[in-house]
Order: structure tokens, then sequence, then C-alpha cells
């Protein structure tokens, strides 16, 4: 099988739609890569696998271990990991550093960061040092503190214009594809119309050139909250909550373990008692 490469996804520009999920253990993108163009290695595991209300505390080196377990399960997507916060915001010198430990440690194809305008300057100086950038602009979870909250973005004309303005800087400087997360519909439409290189949506509607969720929104295994636009598909968190009660209730009535799940001595029968 030979991986989607970054100019693959570029390419799909108003092409078919880019299907992309995220994933950050080996056996979930195992189950996921048959399917998606793109797995995103997101710093979302801060909130969804290590409990923490923000993405802030998302550390380099968690997002450089679970990158390269996800490598480890991917053989056909195209894998990005993203810079966690604190990471790049610095300097781009800081978030070339960064981006090349990611790069060399996990086998991904490329990286995204969260950022507008102010982040063009560091978009350029990684992708002209062969570190593919895909951007990520609207709703930015790490600036959740200025921002106040996790709230959409592009309801008045000056926010429209602002989130217009940083994808369009971002992907001027060399970004490969654009998140777009929490945008209004008519304001992703536009952006979608103006930018060369595919947007791919997560709260910006079916006008976007792709579609992103996380993948534990879309599986139930996540239900700290559930934001407007996720679309659930399944409810594998009930099923576990099932499997553990009937667990509990086998080893507690001693039914579990049976006869098959024990190692007997020589010539014991397995359906006697
Ligand atoms: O961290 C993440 O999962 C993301 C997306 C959902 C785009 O950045
Ligand atoms: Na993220």
């Amino acid at each position: 099988v030979k991986r989607i490469s970054i100019p693959q996804i570029r390419n799909r520009k108003g092409a078919e739609p880019l299907v992309c999920l995220t994933a950050y253990t080996t056996q979930m993108a195992r189950r996921l890569d048959p399917h998606v163009d793109l797995l995103l290695v997101g710093d979302s595991l801060g909130m969804v696998v290590y409990g923490f209300d923000s993405t802030l505390p998302v550390t380099l080196d968690m997002m450089i271990a679970h990158g390269a377990a996800v490598m480890r399960g991917a053989e056909h997507a195209c894998v990005i990991v993203d810079l966690p916060f604190g990471s790049y915001q610095e300097s781009p010198e800081q978030a070339f550093r960064s981006a090349a430990r990611i790069m060399a440690e996990t086998g991904a194809s490329g990286v995204k960061l969260e950022g507008g305008a102010e982040m063009a300057e560091t978009v350029r100086f990684l992708t002209q040092r062969c570190i593919p950038v895909c951007g990520h602009v609207g709703l930015m979870p790490q600036a959740v503190n200025v921002a106040g909250g996790f709230k959409a973005t592009g309801r008045s004309e000056e926010e429209a214009r602002q989130v217009m303005r940083d994808a369009q800087a971002v992907a001027e400087a060399g970004a490969f594809a654009v998140v777009l997360e929490g945008t209004l519909e008519p304001v992703a439409a536009e952006i979608t119309a103006a930018l060369p290189v595919p947007t791919i949506g997560i709260g910006a509607s079916a006008a976007c050139d792709g579609q992103i969720l996380v993948s534990e929104d879309v599986f139930g295994l996540f239900s700290d909250f559930t934001p407007r636009f996720v679309k659930r598909y399944a409810d594998l968190g009930g099923q576990i909550s099932q499997a553990a009660e009937a667990y509990a209730q086998d080893v507690r009535a001693r039914r579990f373990p049976g006869r098959e799940h024990c190692f007997l001595p020589k010539g014991a029968s397995r359906t006697g008692s």
C-alpha cells in the first residue's frame, strides 16, 4: 500500500471531499486507516485521553509518543501531528526544532499549527525547510483563554474578515491545507472559494473541501461535552459500560473464568465439572 502524500492531499482542492479523522493510538489508527485520507494526531488528546480541560497542558513528548503509535497502525492515510501549545509560538526557529522532532521521531508526513497572519512567517519558515504545514484558523482551542471559551467565529463582519485574512495568510505562506474550525457557513464558503489549497472543516459546514471530527466524539467515546457540529455514528461508550457491568457480574457470581479459559492438567475435561 502506498501512503497518500502531502501533494495528493493538496491536489484534492475542489475535487472529492477529503475524509479526515483524529487518531491517538495504534489500534484506532488501524481501524480508521482504510477509510480515511488523513489521520490527525490532534492535541485534542489532552482533553480526550488525558482528561485536561483544555489542550494547553499537552507536551511535545506526548504528541511524539502518540504520533509514533498512530504511524505504527496506519499505512495508507496521510498522518499529520499537531504542534502543542508552547512548542512553536515563540519563534520560527523554536517551531522548526519542535516540528523536526515530530518528523524525525514519528515518521509523520507533516505538522499542524494554530494561528493566522501572526503565524504566516513560521509556516513559511517550516515549509521552506522540508516540513509540510497544515494551518488551523477560526476557532483555535489553544486560544481559549484569550477568546474566553470555545466559540464559533465569523458572526460579525469584522470576525469574518479576520478569519478570511488568517486563512489566506497561512495558505500564501505555503500551508498545504487549512483546517477551518467553528466558522459560519457563508464565511467558510467564501474562504474555500478563495484559497488555492483545501479547507478541512470542523463545525464549518459542507462548503469545505474536506471534513474532520474527533473520533471519540464520532464513536461516542467522549461525552464530557458534545459540540453542535458533532454527528455521533456509534455509542461505543455505552457498549463499554454494558460490557464492564456484565464482566463484574460474572466475576462476582464466579461465572468467569469458565473452564475454557483455564489452563488444565493433561487429560482433564473442559466440559465436565
Ligand atoms: O486537536 C484536534 O483534534 C484538532 C482537530 C479536531 C482539527 O485540531
Ligand atoms: Na488540535
